[in-house]
């Protein structure tokens, strides 16, 4: 019995060693070599041994990173080598100076090696590992006592619970052995993407959200329930030792290798510097690489790289002499928003802009003072509940607009308004429609804030076909007041062009020439050229196919010709296969604004000739069919296109008005639908013999 239980330890130890070696791969070295179903496979074999042998459990198995019970309160741990905190700087005069202290402090003239270091924007915690096994670990607290978060840090995927002494790591170092006691610092962070994430979820139960992602990194490891730090994707970069027993080490740049060589996670970016200069430039380097990194760097730490040196120079009260954080400019400042207003962009898309009191932020060019950041859309102002008089937190990060992260709620007085987007363009003051999180203006073609693109869409090759036009002359009659709409450009004269720049007597010739070849366009392209949002050249061809003329695309409604009214409208538009609802609305959006219309009519003013369309006539005219199932001979779409080109029609849903009933393999609910109707059902076979097929 004994020999057998001998075995099954043997297997059970083998298999936590591979588990934590393909964890080692795909959490610390982000480069996993076997697949998320394989890794999981092997966890279900440990999970289902030591479920039979339960005795065979120790607390370091990789099963036992979740599974611990909420608690009360977080006990306390005293550091044995307290966590101190560091000297700040944030300009290079600083820096310089501190290089000089350290110089002066050693008594040398010469260049320092230093150790340069990402300053990981997190919380710093202790890790304890007795003879290989990770043991306690530690919030930094008041950097002499801190909370004993050893559940929640279990459940850090990138903290080994042992010490890698694994060749197959491919670091393993024969001669570095496994300190009896190791006390690893590092900073627990959460990447920006999962920060995000976080408080998207939080914002859709109505919870607080976290400023930012140090906040949110150390709300999620202070959890009394391990299994919601569990639950958030939580990492670690080590930094440095407290305590350690067994081993000894000359340079922080050789602990940092050997905690590397452990299966510790370290930060790639770590450099060693000789001399300041170098160090300004890792600096630099480093902010630049800032907008990213996946994760927040607040700046730089410098460490004198000796640790005979270190200890030569000492301590401060609460900081030692031999490191420095060289911070970034904060990217960060808080601010009251005066007023929202709605930005109409190029495309017609409206985004509202909070209106700010000055606020300083920086970035690498220095600072810069901020009066205005972007809320986004609607809906974003709605999940952040940011209302006019608000005190709210905004962002800036390399080219990117200044952007509003969140309210301050504690700072609501009661005063503050809500804002709801303008239900005008206020350019144009057409009509706003909404697509998708976007509200769009719908006077695409007379809207001044994007005339210039309207125009450009219209004479463009595939549209309207204008040869010589470039978008340096439609921004150049835009802007010298030559033209206000698409329809102006026919009522262009060579005289108006040799007035202007860089025009002479033959350009301005050819380009009127080109403009007048243009009046004959066909009917797709016209429809096509006007722009109408969600109208692209398929949408285009299958409306002039469907209506014939734009014309007829026009009066079906009010104001032109007084016809069906809304609704009408839009379902004889949803009739037409492949006009689905949101390009429905679009169009009868586009036609309803009279800005619009005026246009159109400008347009046939000056000669622009809107030409008719022949409808396809065959011997299924007047004919309306409807598919259900799979057809084994040809695709949906190509049995549409056969009969609508023997004159028929599509039907978008079932009705008595239908003809025909084509009824494929696996036919959904329409098939019984047109049963109790009693259509007419035709098999696929029928089908093609009706087609003479
Ligand atoms: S070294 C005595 N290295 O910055 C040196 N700290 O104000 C102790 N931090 O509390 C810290 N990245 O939370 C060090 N690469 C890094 C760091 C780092 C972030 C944090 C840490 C520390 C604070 C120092």
């Amino acid at each position: 019995m004994k020999t057998k239980d001998n075995i099954i330890e043997k297997d059970i130890e083998k298999l936590r060693e591979e588990i934590n070696f393909h964890n080692y791969r795909y959490y610390v070295l982000d480069s996993p070599i076997i697949s998320d179903a394989e890794y999981d496979k092997l966890i279900r074999r440990l999970a289902e041994l030591e479920a039979k042998y339960p005795k065979l459990i120790t607390p370091d198995s990789p099963t036992q990173r979740v599974g611990a019970k909420p608690l009360e309160k977080f006990g306390t741990i005293k550091h044995t080598i307290p966590m101190l905190s560091i000297e700040n700087a944030f300009a290079v005069e600083e820096a310089k100076k501190f290089d000089a202290g350290v110089r002066k402090g050693l008594g040398i003239s010469h260049s320092v090696e230093y150790v340069a270091e990402p300053k990981i924007d997190g919380l710093a915690v202790e890790l304890v590992y007795e003879n290989g096994r990770f043991a306690i670990g530690s919030t930094r607290g008041d950097g002499y006592i801190g909370e004993d978060v050893t559940q929640n840090l279990k459940t850090i995927k990138s903290i080994p619970l042992c010490l890698i002494s694994n060749p197959q790591s491919g670091i393993h170092n024969p001669q570095l052995k496994i300190p009896s006691r190791l006390e690893v610092r590092g900073e627990v962070f959460l990447s920006i993407r999962a920060f995000k994430h976080i408080n998207r979820e939080l914002a859709d139960n109505g919870e607080a959200l976290f400023a930012n992602a140090r906040n949110a990194a150390a709300g999620s490891l202070r959890q009394l329930d391990p299994k919601i730090t569990a639950s958030r994707p939580l990492d670690i970069f080590c930094y440095g030792v407290g305590r350690v027993e067994g081993v000894k080490f000359k340079t922080h740049w050789e602990t940092l290798a050997a905690l590397k060589a452990y299966g510790l996670k370290t930060n790639p970016l770590i450099k060693i510097c000789n001399g300041s200069e170098e160090v300004m430039e890792y600096h630099k380097e480093i902010e630049r690489q800032r907008d990213n990194l996946p994760y927040g760097v607040d700046g730089i730490v410098i460490k004198v790289n000796g640790l005979g040196l270190q200890e030569k120079l000492g301590m401060r009260t609460r900081n030692p002499k031999w490191a420095l954080a060289y911070k970034f400019k904060a990217q960060e400042g808080t601010t009251r928003i005066k007023e929202i207003i709605a930005d109409v962009g190029r495309t017609g898309a409206l985004t509202p802009v909070a209106v700010m009191e000055p606020v300083e932020i920086g970035d690498i060019t220095g600072s810069v003072t901020i009066t205005r950041a972007t809320l986004h859309n609607q809906d974003e102002i709605d999940r952040k509940d940011v209302r006019v008089g608000d005190t709210v937190v905004v962002a800036r990060a390399g080219d990117v607009i200044p952007e509003v992260v969140m309210v301050i709620q504690e700072k609501r007085t009661g005063k503050e308004k809500t804002y709801t987007i303008h239900e005008e363009c206020p350019s144009c003051h057409s009509k706003v429609e909404k697509i998708g999180a976007i509200h769009y203006c719908t006077g695409g073609l007379s809207c001044p804030a994007q005339v210039k693109e309207t125009i450009k869409h219209f004479a463009s090759k595939r549209a309207m076909d204008i040869e010589g036009l470039g978008d340096k002359h439609i921004e150049q009659f835009v802007d010298d007041g030559l033209i206000k709409d698409v329809a102006d450009l026919y009522y262009l004269k060579k005289e108006n062009l040799l007035k202007l720049a860089r025009w002479a007597e033959k350009s301005a010739e050819n380009l009127i020439d080109a403009i007048g070849k243009s009046k004959h366009p066909t009917l797709p392209r016209l429809i096509y050229a006007l722009g109408i949002r969600q109208v692209g050249e398929h949408t285009a061809h299958v409306l002039a196919e469907e209506f014939g003329t734009l014309e007829a695309i026009l009066p079906l409604y009010p104001p032109h010709g007084g016809g069906q009214g809304e609704d009408a409208y839009k379902e004889r538009l949803l009739s037409v296969h492949d006009i689905g609802p949101e390009t429905a609305e679009s169009i009868y959006d586009f036609f309803q604004e009279m800005h619009n219309i005026k246009v159109i009519e400008k347009l046939k003013k000056a000669g622009v000739v809107f030409p008719q369309m022949k409808k396809a006539v065959g011997k299924l005219t007047g004919k309306t069919f409807i598919f259900t199932g799979t057809l084994s001979s040809f695709t949906r779409d190509e049995a549409k296109k056969l009969v609508e080109k023997q004159g028929a029609t599509i039907a978008p849903s079932i009705s008595k008005k239908i003809d025909y009933v084509v009824v494929g393999a696996e036919p959904g609910s329409k098939c019984d639908e047109a049963k109790r109707l009693r259509l007419k059902i035709l098999t696929e076979e029928e089908f093609r013999r009706m087609l003479g097929l």
